[in-house]
């Protein structure tokens, strides 16, 4: 038998002891042995909760049982899980996490932690929720190049663009209905400017390259802008607006960005519609392969993690190699970025626009004084110096075909 702790006994940590419960002889099975709680840390006590006895409020007992073999942390932030999390791998103990904030920041230095103590740090659930990406990036996608990967890594911001695709609705309107319904967090500036979506894309490159991606570095632009009037261009062209994280390889310099783009529907990632996450990876060999499912809520993000203890038991005092380098991968600048770009001008500057950007097919977006266009792929300093001299320019998105 195995005996693990879960830090946090909120959404995730409490899923997990679901999961571990409710698929208690599969889980057996498939691990080679039990799987069972001995404690879970948490500030807050659950009277009448049956993990109530497992109950501690002072992590050292965690990290000084040497029955405990693996630690999941499910508390999220940096503080304290970085040190709890460290502390765990240190003393030779597995760790498990959901927390993208933490595997984003630290990743490189933890996985570094767990190889030289023969444990591991695994991190399926810290992207894509219960999708399995993480895994299939370390262990199935290894006889390819990655040049790109394409992900809706946000579930509330699709949930918030597919609803304002459908009802021709503003965005603080369907934030609102999306909070009323518990999709939205609160406080739900790091879902709407990007910051999620920009951690998560930062893990996937990081792996895809071997080398750490400072998501500081990555160009992040939300969702607070785009409008129902965007929507009507849209529609107009078929395209869809999602927002996306994305890393690319062009030259031998990385690109990556997280920012709505326009898609037509041979894009994969086109139906991918509200709360679901999918990410497209594209390979020098393999071509695009995609996973598609529920990138957040209690169920899904605990299978990830309960997938990572069975891997975890699977392989004790074997480190199942993550290779994932502390030196910095340089992010090109996103000045010279390359991309075409809906835009919208008022309709005095027609002439103008053609002056500027050549032929261009205006699009009618059914709005009076203005239309749409789309320019020719290219860099995003000269798209911003031309456009800096329009009057009338009204908005721009990038345009993923
Ligand atoms: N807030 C996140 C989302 C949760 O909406 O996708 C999963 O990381």
């Amino acid at each position: 038998m195995i005996k693990i702790a879960v830090l946090g006994y909120g959404t995730v940590g409490s899923g997990v002891v679901e999961v571990l419960n409710t698929n208690a002889k599969v889980i057996a099975k498939r691990a080679g042995q039990e799987v069972e709680v001995k404690y879970v840390l948490d500030l807050r006590d659950f009277p009448g909760d049956p993990v109530q006895s497992k109950v501690v409020h002072d992590y050292s007992i965690i990290a000084e049982d040497p029955e405990i073999s693996i630690v999941v942390e499910t508390m999220g932030g940096t503080k304290p899980a970085y040190e709890f999390v460290k502390t765990a791998l240190q003393s030779g103990k597995s760790v498990c996490t959901s927390n993208k904030e933490l595997v984003a920041a630290y990743g490189a230095e933890l996985v570094h932690i767990a190889k030289s103590k023969k444990v591991n740090f695994l991190f399926e659930a810290s992207v894509g929720g219960g999708i399995p990406v993480i895994r299939p990036l370390n262990q199935s996608l290894t006889a390819d190049k990655i040049e790109q990967i394409n992900g809706i890594l946000n579930g509330t911001t699709n949930y918030i663009l597919t609803k304002m695709a459908k009802e021709g609705s503003d965005f603080a309107d369907v934030l609102k209905e999306a909070q009323e319904l518990g999709y939205a967090e609160k406080d739900p500036t790091a879902d709407v400017e990007g910051y999620d979506a920009c951690r998560k894309i930062a893990i996937l490159t990081s792996l895809a390259y071997g080398q750490q991606v400072d998501y500081e570095d990555i160009y992040t632009e939300g969702i607070t802008k785009i409008t129902a009037e965007d929507f009507r261009y849209a529609k107009a062209i078929g395209a869809a607006i999602k927002i996306f994280g994305s890393s690319k390889k062009v030259g031998g310099k990385l690109y990556a960005m997280v920012a709505p783009q326009m898609i037509k529907n041979d894009n994969p990632l086109f139906s991918v519609d509200d709360v679901f996450n999918a990410i497209c990876v594209t390979g020098n060999m393999l071509g695009d392969v995609m996973f598609y499912g529920k990138g957040a809520g209690k169920e899904a993000t605990a299978s990830a993690v309960v997938s990572d203890v069975v891997d975890a038991v699977k392989h004790m005092n074997v480190n199942v190699m993550t290779i994932w380098e502390d030196e910095k991968q340089e992010v090109a600048p996103m000045d010279e970025m390359e991309n075409r770009f809906f835009v919208r001008i008022g309709a005095s500057e027609k002439g103008k626009a053609e002056a500027e950007f050549g032929e261009i097919e205006p699009i009618d977006g059914g709005i009076s004084d203005e239309f749409g266009f789309i320019t020719e792929k290219m860099k995003e300093k000269d798209f911003n110096e031309k456009i800096a001299g329009f009057d009338s320019f009204i908005t721009r998105i990038r345009v993923g075909f």
